[in-house]
């Protein structure tokens, strides 16, 4: 039997109701799943990865970026709830299909000059002004600006480049294929180029094809590797964590590639399904459990960042990650650590599909290794898989939701306290749901 209080939370002092529940022992329930948390960073035969203090970021289509900065309010909300949980503001990368039809002209006020005859559509030519650059120089965090190439003119991307690099303070790369050496030597710097950003997958063609390519006078311009990712499929294929494992196991000889010559490797551009989502897919619970688990398997694997929409909490103070399960099962579970190496959050998720109707089971996870007393917990549940925040079912995490197009917070949160007792406790997970543990 697993006791769950719904406790208050005692930074904010809120006191919602004490709540004991006895979990009904006749739910389904398969076999309880065992881990044990390992006591200390590098211990217990698992892989660690060091983290970047920002592993997850967002990523903005290059036309629509001075519109999402300036004309859209939820944007600056949703980047604040990010960096108020993380203290640094999420990276971000301004690119994409646009990106390569994209002239730069230094006469322009404008950020951004196109014509489109429906709102929705991309622009098949654009040019841009100094006022581009100098918008992504306000922001807070680190910016890696995707400039074009498609247009095969490399005397016009040299002069955008130049004002990116000094407009753009934080500017952590500039994002093209080849040409590192001519853009890198005309803005007098090194570690400046996001290289790669290939169709093909590997192994046919990744950065240990590139770097295999590349001679010692080009490796100072590359900054990190990049890699563009659309695992696309249905929500349950999507979100499946063994699926998931699958995918990110692609990237591996090229994440040693880029790490043997000192190189970090990221996910430049990646979300559910590509061409600006599936309507059914993309919006939906399912969809966002695959960000979840697929950002955390990527850090594990060694991306330094992955650059997508949503993120999770999992990561937020940690410096490093490691995962407690194989990968070949529907059910993952993820431990962070903090600076000192001790155990700080366990992400428990069952990726078993739950559509909404039927029963939906319950699988039960026991930790061991555990120090405290008790620890507590926040859920991250919808009523399935297939639940939008738009349709009126919005996911909640710990008891919180994120407002309909304004990303604002509402609710309050809650966390569920679990009795440990011999260093175990037992946590009982949904199918299509997510547990973040706080062991501190
Ligand atoms: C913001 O919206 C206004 C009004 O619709 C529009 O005139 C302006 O061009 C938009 N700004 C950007 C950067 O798209
Ligand atoms: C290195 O590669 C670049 C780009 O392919 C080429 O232009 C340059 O001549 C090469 N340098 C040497 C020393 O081979
Ligand atoms: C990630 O890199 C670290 C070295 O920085 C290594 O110890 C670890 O095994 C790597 N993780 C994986 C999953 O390969
Ligand atoms: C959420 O906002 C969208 C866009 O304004 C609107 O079409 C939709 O009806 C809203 N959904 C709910 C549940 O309010």
């Amino acid at each position: 039997m697993i006791v769950v209080l719904l406790a208050f939370d005692r930074r904010k002092n809120y006191f919602p109701g004490l709540t004991a529940l006895c979990l009904n022992a006749s739910l389904p329930t398969t076999g309880a799943i065992t881990f044990t948390i390992p006591n200390k960073v590098g211990t217990g035969g698992y892989a660690y990865a060091p983290l970047d203090p920002s592993p997850i970021g967002i990523s903005f289509e290059f036309f629509v970026f001075p519109s999402y900065l300036t004309n859209v309010t939820a944007t600056q909300q949703c980047l604040s709830n990010w960096k108020s949980l993380t203290v640094v503001w999420p990276p971000i990368r301004i690119g994409e299909t646009t990106q390569d039809r994209a002239q730069y002209d230094s006469k322009t006020s404008a950020y951004v000059v196109y014509s489109v005859a429906d709102a929705k559509d991309a622009p098949s030519v654009l040019t841009f002004g100094p006022k581009f650059m100098t918008l992504a120089g306000t922001y807070g965090g680190s910016v890696v600006v995707g400039l074009n190439r498609g247009k095969n003119n490399i005397d016009n991307m040299i002069a955008a480049a130049k004002v990116a690099v000094s407009e753009v303070k934080n500017l952590l790369a500039i994002e093209q294929n080849d040409w590192n050496i001519r853009v890198g030597s005309a803005v007098g710097k090194t570690n400046i180029i996001q290289a790669g950003n290939w169709n093909d997958a590997p192994p046919k063609w990744g950065a240990s094809q590139l770097i295999a390519t590349e001679n010692a006078t080009v490796k100072p311009y590359v900054r990190h590797y990049a890699r563009h990712n659309y695992p696309g499929g249905t929500i349950q294929s999507l979100m499946t964590h063994s699926t998931i494992s699958n995918n990110i196991h692609t990237f591996d000889t090229d994440i040693v590639a880029a790490q043997a010559i000192g190189k970090e490797y990221v996910f430049g551009e990646t979300n559910s399904v590509s061409g600006g989502g599936a309507a059914g897919v993309s919006p939906t619970f399912g969809a966002g459990l695959w960000t979840m688990d697929y950002a955390l398997r990527a850090t594990y694997s060694n991306m330094s960042r992955t650059y997508f929409h949503h993120g999770t909490h999992l990561l937020a103070g940690a410096s490093h990650l490691t995962v407690l399960d194989s990968g070949s099962t529907n059910y993952a579970a993820y431990a962070t650590f903090d600076s000192k190496g001790l155990p700080l959050r366990v992400l428990l998720y069952i990726s078993d599909y739950y559509a909404g109707s039927g029963t939906r089971t319950t699988q039960s996870f026991t930790l061991t290794g555990l120090t405290s007393a008790t620890v507590r917990a926040k859920r991250l549940t919808a009523a399935s898989a297939t639940s939008r925040v738009d349709q009126g079912s919005p996911p909640s995490f710990g008891g919180q939701q994120f407002g309909n197009g304004s990303c604002a917070i509402s609710g309050t949160e809650t966390f569920e306290t679990t009795f440990v007792s011999g260093g175990q406790a037992s946590f009982s997970v949904k199918a299509t749901e997510a547990l973040l543990v706080y062991l501190q």
